[in-house]
């Protein structure tokens, strides 16, 4: 069950460039929060905006109860979350929505990511290792500086393939290059799983059409309660039991849709 708590900054690292890693106080979503989840939080530090925003949790720490979040300061809600000093608080509603699923035993799970959208698979990575699930990590930017995580993954003994849109970095060019590389020529057993902006969801859902594969993609809409109830967020879905698409809330049926069920604009 989701918990609305004032939940406290214990730790905040600035990362270059416009990121940082905040952690924060929050049992419920340290004991329940599993990945694909995020939260619905707003500084109480700031003013604006009136509405809290949406972060997928990056990890958690059941034993001391904190998780974190991995943001880009993009408008003024990132921003005021991240010039929060520990020991501020932060009004805090979660974990929410719907979380990723493992793939079958047997299948590899390749995670794609653009941008931010590396944050929830860092804790899916987490949680395959524990089931001893092998997983690999595509983690693409438009430059070498859009890829903070990269010591943190490396670091972490995460399987990783690099990639920039302007080859300062990794393989360049689009993050499904290495993909489609490292799918190859032969029917490779995975799932994959994208979180990232629309285009490269969209592309990545192209390429596992093509090869007969399932997939898994967290949209990223815009989002005002979390809950279920503004209908802010809704996307279209057409899911095989559908006579035709409908219109559902990303906030409680996602953020994670079956790529095959997304009509993609
Ligand atoms: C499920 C989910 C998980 C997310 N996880 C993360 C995460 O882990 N880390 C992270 O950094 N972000 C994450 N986001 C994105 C984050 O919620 C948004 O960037 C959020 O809007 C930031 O709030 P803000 O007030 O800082 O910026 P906002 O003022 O909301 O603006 C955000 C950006 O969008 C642009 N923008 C504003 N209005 C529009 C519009 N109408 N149409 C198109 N663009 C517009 C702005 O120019 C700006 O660049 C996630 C979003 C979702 C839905
Ligand atoms: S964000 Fe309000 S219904 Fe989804």
């Amino acid at each position: 069950m989701p918990a609305n708590l004032d939940a406290p900054l214990v730790a905040r690292e600035a990362l270059p460039g416009p990121y940082a890693l905040l952690t924060f106080a929050h049992a419920a979503v340290a004991r329940e929060a599993r990945a694909g989840q995020f939260v619905m939080i707003k500084a109480h530090t700031a003013p604006e905006p009136f509405l809290r925003r949406p972060f997928s949790i990056m990890a958690v720490d059941p034993g001391r109860g904190t998780f974190t979040l991995f943001l880009k300061g993009v408008g003024p809600g990132s921003r005021a979350l991240i010039d929060m000093r520990v020991g501020e608080t932060a009004g805090c509603l979660g974990p929410l929505g719907k979380p990723f699923e493992a793939p079958p035993p047997g299948a590899e799970a390749l995670l794609v990511a653009g941008g931010y959208g590396v944050a929830p698979f860092y804790m899916f990575g987490e949680e395959l290792r524990a089931q001893r699930r092998p997983f690999h990590l595509f983690y693409g930017g438009r430059t070498a500086p859009d890829l903070p995580l990269e010591e943190i993954l490396i670091e972490g003994g995460y399987p990783l393939a690099l990639s920039t849109d302007d080859g300062s970095r990794g393989t360049p060019g689009r993050v499904t290059v290495p993909l489609e590389a490292y799918l190859g020529a032969e029917g490779r057993q995975a799932v994959l799983y994208a979180c990232g902006p629309d285009a490269m969801l969209h592309a990545v859902a192209r390429v596992a059409q093509a090869r007969g594969l399932a997939a898994q993609v967290s949209l990223d809409p815009w989002m005002g309660c979390g809950v279920g109830t503004c209908l802010g967020c809704v996307v279209k879905i057409q899911r095989p039991s559908d006579a035709r698409p409908k219109w559902r809330p990303a906030c409680t049926e996602g953020p994670v849709f079956d790529a095959r069920d997304v009509v993609w604009s």
